[in-house]
């Protein structure tokens, strides 16, 4: 019997990086996940490998009508939806004086603004499904600042606060939300970031973080073994905000 068995998850994001961890960590404990991604290509390449316990839709997260129209898809497919990771995300790189206005709106409208779109969509199923998961994955970018990154960081710190705020709400309905904290991972986003991946070892774990740990992460909060768990900033960071 796997961890979360039986359940319906969406996944946004979920074609490439830490999405298609997660995805490929609640499949083989057991639950059927519907992922999400603006990369056509990914999306299709990762469905052909997971097999009938995936559906992959095409969906950029900013569109406020398809989201309905995902849920519809995912419980049409495979039932009421009781957990969705609000994963996809972006970064953008520059100093306040020079930032354009339209990268800001941008970030804020991928990191932010469509987690509470999923939100929203999400909880008439969870409803139906008479308990949910809603895991919304910010970064330690969401707990405390860093240079260059004011876009990133005002969406993240924004998840924070909104992940609070579902946790009062939906708890009579035995729906949990909580946040994910995590250092850098290595991705694409983190090549990025870097610049070509150097590992920086500031951490008291002296190494970096990988993917399927973050995925360890969402499969608790994701399944009933963190029943009593919700509003938490669950941090994962090697220690490095401990500092
Ligand atoms: N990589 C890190 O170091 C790190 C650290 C902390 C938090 N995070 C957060 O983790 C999440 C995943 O990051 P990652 O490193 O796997 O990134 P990634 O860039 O490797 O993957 C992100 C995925 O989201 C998709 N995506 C981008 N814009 C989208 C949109 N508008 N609609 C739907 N899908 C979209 C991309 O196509 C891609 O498949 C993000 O929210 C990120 O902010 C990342």
């Amino acid at each position: 019997m796997g961890r979360v068995e039986g359940k319906v998850a969406i996944v946004t994001g979920g074609a490439s990086g830490m999405g298609a961890s997660h995805v490929k960590r609640l499949i083989a404990e057991g639950a059927k996940v519907v992922f999400t991604d603006v990369s056509l290509e990914k999306g299709k390449a990762l469905q052909a490998e997971l097999g009938d316990n995936a559906l992959f839709i095409e969906h950029d997260v900013t569109e406020e009508n398809r989201w309905k129209e995902v849920i519809g898809e995912a419980e049409k497919a495979f039932g009421y939806v009781s957990i969705l990771v609000n994963n996809a995300g972006v970064n953008y790189s520059e100093s306040i004086e020079v930032f354009p206005v339209e990268a800001y709106r941008r970030v804020v409208d991928i990191n932010q603004m469509a987690v509470f779109l999923g939100m929203k969509a999400v909880v008439p199923s969870m409803k139906k499904a008479k308990s949910g998961s809603i895991i919304n994955i910010s970064s330690i970018g969401g707990l405390r600042g860093r240079k260059e990154s004011i876009a990133y960081s005002a969406s993240k710190f924004a998840v924070t606060g909104m992940t609070k705020v579902a946790a009062l709400e939906l708890g009579q309905y035995q729906i949990r939300a909580n946040s994910i904290h995590p250092s850098l991972v290595n991705t694409e986003m983190f090549s990025e970031q870097s610049g070509g991946g150097t590992v920086a070892a500031d951490r008291p774990l002296n190494r970096v973080l990988t993917k399927e740990e973050v995925s360890n992460l969402v499969l608790y909060l994701a399944s009933d073994e963190s029943s009593y768990t919700t509003g938490a900033e669950c941090v994962i960071d090697g220690g490095l905000t401990a500092r």
